[in-house]
């Protein structure tokens, strides 16, 4: 199912709660938490305890997405926390095999994180422990970059790759993701389309949200 994922990035932090409801009021059922350490990338957000207040306001799925350089330690205290579903830089675990099935095994599902440098294939013996693979397509670290337009190709590699094998996983994209690129993203064959600034910085959030949804079923239809 296509969802617009919105990121609480970009929303005003005094406000979260308030934030939240309005990419509730447009339709949004998933909201994506991003957690940065200051090693993995060069900027710092939020942990656990804040996770665990969203929790409680919201029935939301809590997509995590950890850029942070001991997923391991964290992901079950984020999942202790709250969070639906825990995704994990390929570049960042160790014995990434582990961690997907440890995350599996904590009762949440598990995401695999591509950089914008990293090649699909290093997916290839982890596809089946995955829930959903996530393809960055910025630099993670920030809200409102540029969309880097070869992230496309990404999806339709992992598209073909889950047809040809067989496999279940959904596919999400996160960063500089608009009403502008939205159409060929959900073509490429994307499921999950994350953005934060396009509807936390847009006069009316819950609007933005509810357009951005239907520009993706509009274009789901048209899917081959
Ligand atoms: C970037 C984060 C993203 C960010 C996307 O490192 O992982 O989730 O919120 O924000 P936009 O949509 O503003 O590019
Ligand atoms: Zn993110």
């Amino acid at each position: 199912m296509i969802q617009i994922v919105p990121s609480i990035l970009s929303a005003d932090f005094a406000k979260l709660g308030e934030e939240i409801q309005k990419a509730e009021a447009g339709g949004a059922t998933m909201l994506h938490v991003d957690i940065m350490d200051g090693h993995f990338v060069p900027n710092l957000t939020v942990g656990p305890p804040v996770v665990r207040s969203i929790r409680k306001i919201t029935r939301m799925t809590l997509d995590v997405h950890l850029m942070i350089t001991d997923p391991d330690k964290y992901a079950p205290v984020f999942i202790e926390a709250g969070a639906d579903q825990v995704s994990v830089h390929v570049e960042a675990a160790r014995h990434l095999d582990g961690t997907l099935r440890s995350i599996r095994g904590e009762g949440a599902a598990a995401g695999v994180v591509l950089n914008p440098a990293t090649p699909v294939s290093l997916l290839e013996d982890v596809l089946g422990l995955a829930d959903y693979v996530l393809v960055m397509s910025v630099n993670p670290g920030f809200g409102g970059q540029k969309f880097i337009p070869r992230s496309l190709d990404k999806i339709r590699a992992l598209d073909r790759r889950r047809r040809e094998q067989g496999l279940q996983f959904a596919i999400e994209i996160d960063g500089g993701v608009s009403l502008e690129n939205i159409g060929e993203i959900v073509r490429a064959g994307c499921d999950w389309l994350v953005s934060g600034a396009s509807i936390f910085h847009a006069s009316d959030p819950a609007a933005m949200v509810a357009e951005m949804r239907t520009v993706a079923s509009n274009a789901r239809a048209v899917r081959v």
